[in-house]
């Protein structure tokens, strides 16, 4: 084996999908791009890194909510363009032709063209560690989406796409929940 720079261990663990953070800090909608994020267990609960380096942070703070919405791969350019710029200085609905949906639990929108949406609640800040720890709320799924692929970023600017989904459920020894 070759030895790897611990600084770039994380690249060879690839997080959750990359996903899309809005925020509602009462006056405007945001949208941030997230790649630390990852669920905690079988709970509808999320854990989610950032920083008050992104104006996304201080809406997340002041409003203790957000959306956690899914692109699938055929917006990964835009995705990556919106998490190269901020909401302190760009509309990204309007710039980046994304629709805001008013979700039902949250004053954070809905992003029409993704494929996923949840609704979540912040129930706790991790200031040490930039953590927080989102509950899932409400979740909708746009059921007639046929391409479902979503993408991962490795951490160097290169991204993997879904492949082959495998069903391993007769092996699996717990029991677990039916995908959406
Ligand atoms: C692929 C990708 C993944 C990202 N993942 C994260 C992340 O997990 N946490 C974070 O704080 N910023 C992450 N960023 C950076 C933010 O999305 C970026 O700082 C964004 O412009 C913040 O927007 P805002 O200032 O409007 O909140 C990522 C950016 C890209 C392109």
């Amino acid at each position: 084996m070759k030895k790897v720079a611990i600084e770039k261990a994380f690249t060879l663990i690839e997080p959750s999908p990359v996903v899309l953070v809005t925020t509602y800090d009462g006056k405007k909608n945001n949208i941030m791009t997230i790649s630390w994020i990852t669920v905690k267990e079988f709970t509808p609960e999320f854990i989610l890194v950032t920083g008050p380096w992104n104006y996304s942070f201080h809406a997340l703070v002041k409003s203790q909510e957000c959306v956690i919405a899914i692109p699938s791969i055929d917006l990964s350019e835009k995705t990556v363009k919106i998490g190269a710029c901020s909401g302190s200085d760009t509309d990204k609905f309007e710039k980046f032709e994304l629709t805001a949906v008013k979700a039902e639990s949250v004053e954070a929108p809905l992003i029409k063209e993704c494929i996923a949406n949840i609704e979540c609640r912040v129930t706790e800040y991790i200031r040490k560690h930039n953590i927080f720890i989102l509950r899932g709320t409400n979740a909708w799924t746009d059921a007639k989406r046929k391409n479902r692929k979503t993408f991962h970023a490795v951490g160097d600017g290169t991204f993997i796409a879904d492949g082959r989904k495998i069903n391993h459920r007769k092996i699996m020894i717990s029991k677990i929940p039916e995908g959406v």
